[in-house]
């Protein structure tokens, strides 16, 4: 199957890029890089041109998301999976629930669950399902994924918590794109290689303050040992002087940075309304299409960043995509590979364009009803 298969020219995207993980970067952000000639790669992070980018980016992210003045912006190195085990250890008191629909939810409880001197438990649903996150008055930290990208669930409203709670979202590769009101969240967190199209390897920590007070509670306890790597105060009083405590990517930086500038010019409302689009275009030719069907059912929990789309068992995904990935035409459109699904899935971040995904739908169409 697929084996010989030509792209017609027509159907060729733009840029062949829809993975979900890492995504997209735009060629531009690399030229714009090397402009910099020799002012800011090569320079200290303790430097001004360096301090001045992580300022530009913690500035830019409080106006995209429209933060409230005593929120922090908090940033280190090591990415998202890093604060699964740092928030484990070092902002949870006593208990944590995790509700759970795919890979990165469960692997962020199972983070927790091997502190020792904390309880962790898992609200889980079968993969493919959505969940609703609801207060629990026997915790102090509610954990939640916004975009589930193993599976393409969104979370679709967040409860109000407790006052000593904690609520947590991983955003990785949902932030930004996802709706969600970060001023109901106390901890919001991502790295940028999704949406916010950089690399990856970077942690964004926003922290309300009864997360920041959590944090410096708990890395104010001498009878908790934890890394300094992984030590909240040196990771807060380092972003508060726009640094890393230890050495960064700058280029990270740099490309997070032009990619909140582009975002910000549309704003938060209107990158979330021009992801609606492009959702609505990828589930509509899904549910147009009989040897197609999207894998999450219930609408509301159908994300506008990732979308998975099961393909008819009588066409074998895997050949067609390798075959497109050959061409050049289209990379990374596999499904989570632990699911194990016959099954596309297809990033919609906010730099791969309406028109591309156009392309996208139309050329696997094209590719598949050739071999019906
Ligand atoms: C929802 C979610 N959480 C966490 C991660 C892990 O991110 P990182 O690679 O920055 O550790 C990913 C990566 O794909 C993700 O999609």
């Amino acid at each position: 199957m697929f084996e010989n298969y030509e792209v017609p020219k027509e159907l060729i995207p733009s840029d062949p890029r829809f993975g979900s993980g890492p995504s997209k970067i735009p060629s531009e952000f690399v030229k714009s890089l090397l402009a910099t000639g020799h002012e800011l790669l090569g320079t200290s992070h303790r430097k001004p041109a360096v301090k001045n980018l992580v300022k530009e980016v913690q500035e830019g992210l409080r106006k995209y998301f429209n933060l409230p003045e005593d929120y922090s912006v908090v940033l280190g190195n090591g990415g998202a999976t890093f604060l699964f085990d740092s928030i484990g250890l070092g902002m949870v008191e006593k208990k944590s629930v995790h509700y759970t629909c795919g890979e990165f939810s469960s692997k962020w409880y199972k983070a927790h669950n091997r502190v020792p001197w904390i309880e962790a438990e898992n609200c889980a649903v079968e993969f493919g399902n959505g969940i609703t996150v609801e207060n629990r008055a026997d915790a102090d930290m509610i954990c939640c994924t916004l975009n589930e990208t193993s599976t393409g669930v969104i979370i679709d409203s967040l409860p109000e918590v407790d006052k000593d709670t904690i609520l947590a979202v991983d955003a990785t590769s949902g932030g930004g794109q996802v709706p969600c009101d970060i001023s109901k969240v106390d901890l919001f967190f991502f790295g940028p290689q999704k949406v916010f199209a950089s690399e990856g390897g970077l942690y964004i920590a926003i922290m309300s303050p009864k997360a920041r007070a959590r944090a410096l509670k708990i890395a104010a306890d001498d009878s908790r040992y934890v890394p300094d790597i992984m030590n909240w105060k040196t990771a807060i009083d380092n972003s508060d002087k726009n640094q890393t405590y230890n050495t960064p990517s700058i280029t990270t930086f740099f490309y997070l940075n032009e990619q909140i500038k582009l975002m910000n010019r549309s704003g938060y409302a209107g990158v979330q309304e021009e992801a609606k689009r492009r959702a609505e275009l990828i589930y509509n030719w899904a549910e147009s299409k009989a040897y197609l069907s999207p894998f999450i059912k219930e609408k509301k929990y159908r994300s506008s960043a990732v979308a998975t789309i099961d393909v008819d068992e009588k066409i074998d995904v895997n050949p067609l995509i390798a075959r497109l990935a050959a061409t050049g035409a289209v990379y990374n459109i596999e499904g989570y590979r632990k699911l194990g699904r016959n099954q596309f899935r297809i990033a919609m971040f906010h730099n791969i364009t309406f028109e591309d995904l156009e392309k996208l739908t139309k050329l696997l169409s094209h590719a598949i009803e050739s071999e019906l």
